[in-house]
């Protein structure tokens, strides 16, 4: 393996010019421990810029309100102590000819009372995940959240625009919307978990409206070329989450819906667990969307330098975001390129704070004197 690789190729389409097509995948690593959830140039900003020969790097995701929070120690996007936290990590990122995107989180019901002065998370309807929440005092049930009223539903797409304006301010290259993983705008998509009978409710042009409102909301603040978005399509028996019939007929409409914008991409992931047995679960999320989207794929899940090259080849994606080798290879990149082993992640430092499992990963490559 080389340069010729195709995963080593440079990608320029719309407003992305990446050196290469080898993406940092969101992931949370919960070292916002401070009292204002802020980011710092010397933890994220060291730990990302170690990551810059990515073509891009997605952050981890950072919470667009007060509301919007379901972990501790995870960043926001919401004040300015933490725009200037961010402005503090792009600066190190760009010094190092990295891109960055910043992912716009909101969790709805993947939260609990203790984030919310004991008042109750919100949701498309007041259905409990029967999944964990991770508070200052450790792993707690989840609760039956709160239906949101439309007014909550309206404020909540006026926050998501509010923090795609304080990432623009931060000097990010982009966001990505965080519509995945059973979080808040995931939540509205499946019937399982959206019973609403308004407008935000019951048919599949329903289920997806917000999406589709939170674009065009953060349209108005920035330019739609630096906007992506993140879908996992077949997404079952996790994260609350539980696919029907109507869940790949909705993605389908979400998908093809989504040509009539000028995206910056549109980011998959493959199924996270086996859903052979599923009816109703798409078991190929790349082969069965590429035909149907017409901008930038970004492709994700158990992708591995070989299987990565060979799915780009197939042209059933343009780019592959990966996310554990992220956490312990920060030359990635240059590993890929120069035949260098993989480091073992550590699950066990995935959320805990400080350096430790973070910043240690070692450099095994030759590298840009910039990212030294
Ligand atoms: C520690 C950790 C944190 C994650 N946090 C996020 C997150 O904040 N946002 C998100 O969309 N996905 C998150 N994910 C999912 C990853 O982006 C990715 O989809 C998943 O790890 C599968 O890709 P991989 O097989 O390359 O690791 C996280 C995954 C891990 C391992």
């Amino acid at each position: 393996m080389n340069k010729e690789q195709t995963l080593l190729q440079p990608y320029n389409k719309g407003s992305l010019n990446l050196k290469n097509r080898v993406v940092m995948a969101p992931m949370t690593r919960s070292r916002a421990a401070n009292a204002e959830n802020k980011p710092t140039g010397e933890l994220q900003g060291e730990y990302y810029k170690q990551r810059a020969s990515a073509g891009l790097i997605i952050t981890e995701g950072a919470q667009i309100s007060k509301q919007a929070v379901g972990y501790i120690n995870t960043p926001g996007i919401h004040s300015e102590e933490q725009i200037q936290g961010w402005k503090e990590v792009t600066d190190k990122v760009h010094e190092a000819d990295g891109k960055i995107y910043i992912q716009l989180w909101h969790v709805g019901r993947m939260s609990h009372p203790d984030f919310h002065n004991g008042n109750l998370p919100v949701a498309p309807s007041a259905i409990n995940p029967n999944s964990k929440s991770f508070t200052s005092e450790g792993l707690k049930d989840t609760v039956t959240p709160k239906e949101m009223s439309v007014e909550e539903i309206k404020s909540t797409v006026q926050d998501f625009k509010q923090a795609a304006a304080n990432a623009m301010k931060a000097d990010f290259d982009g966001v990505e919307i965080h519509s995945s993983n059973g979080y808040l705008l995931h939540q509205f998509f499946n019937g399982t978990s959206n019973q609403r009978t308004d407008e935000y409710g019951g048919s599949i042009e329903n289920r997806a409206k917000i999406l589709f409102e939170v674009i065009d909301a953060i349209k108005e603040v920035m330019p739609e070329e630096k906007i992506g978005l993140r879908l996992n399509p077949s997404l079952h028996g996790i994260f609350g989450m539980t696919m029907d019939e109507e869940t790949i007929p909705t993605f389908d409409y979400i998908i093809k819906k989504l040509n009539d914008y000028n995206l910056a991409y549109l980011h998959l992931s493959e199924p996270f667990n086996d859903v052979s047995d599923l009816p109703f679960a798409e078991t190929e999320i790349a082969k069965r969307y590429r035909p149907m989207y017409n901008g930038t794929l970004m492709i994700n899940t158990n992708f591995d330098q070989e299987s990565g090259n060979t799915v780009l080849k197939a042209g059933n994606a343009d780019l592959v975001a990966f996310g554990k080798p992220y956490v312990s290879n920060p030359d990635l990149v240059e590993r890929f390129e120069q035949g260098v082993e993989l480091t073992e992640w550590d699950e066990k430092t995935f959320y805990t704070p400080g350096k430790e499992g973070y910043l240690d990963y070692p450099v095994k490559t030759e590298r840009e004197p910039a990212l030294k």
